[in-house]
């Protein structure tokens, strides 16, 4: 069927050709066995220009439309493969089609691969270097799977606390993101894989997606929104950049020119080619003309999703960069061949880049192995963050404690991530029950409650007495164990793709939950498992311990028990800061925003440039987690203390495990401006460096900044500045513990 289609759609794109003059192509010569561009040794620009030279205009065009949900179109004439894709980005999801398809009983491909923490969970590790190795081994599953692309990271900010998809990136602050998704596309890459960062630009909300327009500085856009991009292109050269749906400034992203061709491909030096999100497009010139390579999905499939009535609604009714459209456009004198030859050419500089010319990725292998379940799991223990310990609760003695209640919709229903385009289908998940029990042995006694049933899970659960008998329930068992585990959160229902989360507050029934077990057992730890920040007003004072392990992937289970006994020592850290109220945030006023338009008028006090600047206390601050050990900071260095613009400089300090126990600690670098001509928040994040030490271990951490640590985005010249004068370099555990500080002074 699908050749079918394809057959009639060339012979459509032949007569097309054959009846314009000007467009009428020799017949294509015959490719001799030795043409340049099938010589690996050959760089590949070269082999690129000798390619493009060989293809008809027919065939050109053809590559700029997808040719089903997840695969590029191929000419087998000239040996160019379809690129096959799966999305993505904590684990390999599927490329059989839609969500409603793939998430159906009768979905056609089952695919099951390791199922890693959220990107938010990756995002709390701070941890380059363990991203860098989740992204290899995605990497390796995707071939395994037989794909060659994966659609991740998402390294959009956190904007306002109700984005559903906050669960999917990593966090509030450019810097952080950027580095992040600098060490996923390492790994990918590494592995001949393709990665696409997505989603281009300034994606903060489901509202609307497909039509809301944001209104937004270019300040704003450069110092927030675009960092984390330009530093995937500048220090990872990743291979494939996604536009997003939302409008920008009136433009749609797969239509703007200003993002795509001024910012991207001009100003940060984009190489490769830029895939459209799946039904992003509304034009066929302007979608070609702005750069924007590669419409998807395409093919047969694209059909019967483009006339559902969501679809149509959200104003996107056809496939636009079909060839019989490109073409028109071609011969009317609206879209140059040179235009079309660049967004081909990139298409093909990463098909060679990544080596799928040469090898395609056919040969079935294992997925889920040992070593990528270890993976995951250490991923998931490293992400956990420990918000509150008083009394020293945590950890849990094994030799004392003989009973433990473990509670809450989210602790026998493993939540492994938030809903949507990324969720993995694992082929197993431990829950948070599960992984207590097993850890726990027999020795200790392990009961169970679920203490209220999960919004919209199961309705036979939602009456008035269904919800009072099970709240009793979890307090009887509370108040006969030891020790209360109270596991709360969401679930890919209530947050994830297509739709905003409706209220900071856990859904109902939780507060109470929580407030009834800690009124029942004074030793009762808190366990958040979910995506975005959850007000804690109705019981944070009295609640004795409290951790946070996101969406945990399949391991998350057993993560949360090595933390709770103590096997771990919790080193996550929140990369976002936690407010106490939805009001408290910067965006709370500018959202969702009005007649499909989003105003960004907090600008770049985003996250804790807001909270810190403004002096608003969050409930929780930005770079906050604390351990089961302490550390010491001391003997901060700059050198040189007087630098040049040109310069390195290179901080640093010593940390010390000052307590008993093994233990990792993140050390966080700000940069504070006293003298700019223009308003800037009181300090922004430019270093951090993970470092593991035993008891009484010190070791030396050190951080390199540039130029670019110092500078901030004139509106006036429209450019990066950094005003000669003394900054603050400011080392601390979080935005609001800040250490150790240390003047330098930037000469010219
Ligand atoms: C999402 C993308 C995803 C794509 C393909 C879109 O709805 O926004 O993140 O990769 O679908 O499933």
């Amino acid at each position: 069927m699908r050749r079918l289609a394809a057959s009639f759609a060339t012979v459509l794109v032949s007569l097309l050709l054959c009846s314009t003059p000007a467009l009428a192509q020799n017949p294509p010569s015959a490719v001799p066995a030795d043409a340049p561009y099938k010589n690996m040794a050959l760089p590949v620009e070269k082999r690129v220009a000798d390619l493009l030279s060989r293809m008809t205009l027919e065939e050109k065009v053809t590559m700029l439309s997808g040719s089903g949900w997840m695969e590029s179109a191929a000419i087998p004439r000239l040996g160019i493969p379809a690129i096959k894709m799966a999305d993505g980005p904590m684990g390999v999801r599927s490329w059989a089609g839609s969500s409603a398809i793939t998430n159906s009983a009768s979905n056609p491909v089952k695919v099951l691969s390791t199922s890693f923490p959220a990107g938010i969970g990756m995002a709390a590790t701070w941890d380059t270097e363990l991203v860098q190795r989740e992204g290899k081994a995605i990497g390796q599953e995707v071939k395994a799977l037989g794909r060659d692309m994966i659609l991740g990271p998402t390294v959009n900010i956190n904007r306002v606390p109700l984005w559903g998809r906050n669960f999917e990136g990593y966090g509030e602050d450019p810097y952080l993101a950027g580095q992040l998704g600098v060490a996923y596309i390492r790994g990918v890459q590494g592995e001949g894989v393709i990665p696409s960062v997505k989603h281009f630009a300034v994606n903060n909300e489901e509202f609307e997606r497909h039509r809301i327009d944001v209104k937004i500085d270019e300040r704003t856009l450069h110092e927030i929104y675009l960092p984390a991009f330009k530093a995937v292109v500048q220090q990872a050269d990743v291979w494939t950049v996604m536009s997003a749906y939302n409008k920008v400034n009136g433009v749609h992203c797969a239509e703007n020119a200003y993002l795509l061709t001024e910012v991207l491909k001009k100003e940060f030096g984009f190489k490769g080619f830029v895939i459209s999100d799946w039904g992003s497009t509304y034009s066929t010139t302007p979608t070609v003309n702005a750069g924007m390579d590669l419409e998807m999905p395409g093919g047969p499939p694209m059909k019967p999703w483009l006339e559902r009535p969501a679809t149509q609604a959200a104003g996107n009714s056809d496939g636009w960069l079909v060839p019989e459209k490109v073409l028109a456009e071609v011969k009317a004198g609206n879209i140059s061949e040179a235009t079309v030859d660049d967004n081909v050419g990139r298409i093909l500089r990463v098909i060679f880049l990544s080596g799928i010319f040469e090898f395609s990725h056919t040969a079935l292998g294992d997925v889920d192995t040992e070593a990528q379940q270890a993976l995951a799991r250490e991923a998931a223990t490293e992400g956990i963050v420990l918000l509150k310990n008083s009394g020293a609760l945590l950890p849990l003695d094994a030799a004392k404690v003989k009973t433990i209640a473990v509670i809450g919709p989210n602790a026998a229903t493993a939540r492994t991530g938030g809903g949507g385009s990324s969720l993995v289908r694992p082929k197993y998940a431990i829950t948070p029950l599960d992984g207590i029990r097993k850890r726990a042995g027999s020795a200790i006694q392990v009961s169970t409650a679920i203490g209220v049933a999960m919004e919209g899970e199961d309705p036979a659960q939602d009456t008035p007495e269904a919800r009072a008998k099970a709240l009793q329930e979890a307090v009887d068992a509370a108040s006969k164990a030891d020790v209360a585990v109270v596991v709360v959160g969401r679930y890919f229902k209530n947050e994830g793709e297509g739709f905003d989360v409706k209220t900071m507050d856990l859904p109902a029934g939780q507060d109470e939950l929580i407030a009834a077990v800690e009124k029942a057992n004074p030793h009762t730890i808190v366990v958040l498992n979910t995506g975005n920040p959850v007000t804690m007003t109705k019981w944070i004072d009295a609640t004795p311990a409290l951790l946070d392990m996101w969406y945990g992937g399949q391991e998350g289970g057993n993560a949360i028990a090595s933390i709770l006994f103590g096997d771990a020592s919790p080193s996550g850290k929140l990369p976002v800061s936690m407010p106490k109220r939805f009001e408290d945030s910067p965006a709370a006023k500018n959202y969702p925003g009005e007649n499909l338009a989003v105003n960004y008028a907090e600008g770049i006090y985003v996250g804790y440039r807001y909270y810190d600047t403004r002096d608003v206390e969050p409930q929780f601050p930005f770079g906050f987690g604390m351990s089961y050990t302490t550390f010491e900071y001391s003997g901060l260095r700059v050198k040189p203390e007087k630098f040049s613009g040109e310069q390195t400089l290179e901080v640093s300090l010593q940390v010390k495990n000052t307590g008993k126990r093994s233990g990792a600690e993140v050390v966080e670098l700000y940069v504070h401006d006293g003298h700019s001509k223009i308003d800037r928040p009181i300090h922004e994040l430019k270093g951090f460096s993970r470092v593991e030490l035993k008891p009484g271990e010190t070791k030396t951490v050190t951080m390199k900044l540039d130029r670019s640590a110092f500078s901030y985005w004139s509106p006036e010249s429209r450019r990066w500045v950094a005003e000669p004068g003394t900054f603050e370099i400011q080392v601390g555990a979080s935005s609001r513990d800040i250490r150790l500080r240390a003047p330098v002074e930037l000469s010219r």
